[in-house]
């Protein structure tokens, strides 16, 4: 998979895409990750991306003509646009989750729009095909929510993460439930005594234990979630 990023600050992109598994996903070939200047798709000797909005207002823009740029420029290449996903991070978009990031771990091309200021020209959502956002809440730029769909794609990419389960086993994986509740030794701290069934090495049991776990752990911090499971569970 290639992931292209648009953004005016770069510089915010070092650092988590070069440690743990994202690292190691760019170093295998599984994941190729590049970052673009969105100034170096301008025009003007100041390399200007931004605008006063007609109307009035506070706060800038940015312009329409190096958003456009940008996105033609990375969309030449032999991959079908059926396998590319043209994304602008925005509040205004779809939540992001699990399920999502899944969906998107199958393109072959992304291209990540990241806005700042007060936002895009509303003409750059001609040529995208979706907004994501991270959550109900306003950041300075899009950088930081790229970082964070980046992230989660990557995990989805086969061969990323060693043993498929973990990611199978995540949360909001199976039946999108919460994952179980894990313990590592010492068997016993500070008087706490890591259940009995996990050390018994009955794989049923354990098995049978983390599901119902898992079920109690999404309805206890989840009730949102949990309802969703009861009402998917009725209509199998
Ligand atoms: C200060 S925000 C602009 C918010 C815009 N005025 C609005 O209210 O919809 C600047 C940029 O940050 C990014 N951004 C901010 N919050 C975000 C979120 N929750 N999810 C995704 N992107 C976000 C977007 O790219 C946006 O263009």
């Amino acid at each position: 998979m290639r992931i292209d990023v648009v953004t005016i600050f770069p510089q915010m992109f070092s650092g988590p895409l070069d440690v743990s598994l994202i690292k190691r996903a760019r170093a295998a070939g599984l994941a190729k990750i590049n970052i673009y200047n969105l100034r170096d798709f301008t025009a003007d000797r100041h390399q200007t991306v931004d605008d006063r909005p007609y109307g009035g207002g506070a706060g800038m823009i940015f312009k329409p003509e190096p958003v456009y740029r940008a996105i033609k420029y990375l969309s030449r290449n032999k991959i079908r646009p059926a396998n590319r996903r043209i994304i602008y991070l925005s509040p205004q978009g779809r939540v992001f989750n699990q399920s999502i990031a899944r969906r998107l771990a199958k393109y072959q091309q992304l291209i990540l729009i990241c806005g700042h200021y007060e936002g895009v020209d509303e003409r750059v959502l001609d040529w995208v095909d979706e907004e994501i956002s991270i959550g109900d809440y306003v950041l300075t730029g899009g950088e930081l929510p790229a970082l964070v769909l980046i992230d989660c794609v990557v995990r989805q990419i086969p061969g990323v993460v060693a043993k498929k389960e973990s990611v199978q086993n995540d949360s909001f994986s199976q039946e999108y439930l919460l994952d179980w509740p894990q313990y590592t030794r010492p068997p016993v701290y500070q008087g706490r005594k890591v259940p009995a069934v996990l050390l018994s090495g009955n794989h049923q049991k354990i098995e049978e234990w983390r599901r119902q776990e898992a079920i109690r752990a999404t309805r206890k911090k989840r009730p949102d979630l949990y309802r969703q499971w009861l009402e998917r569970k009725k209509k199998c």
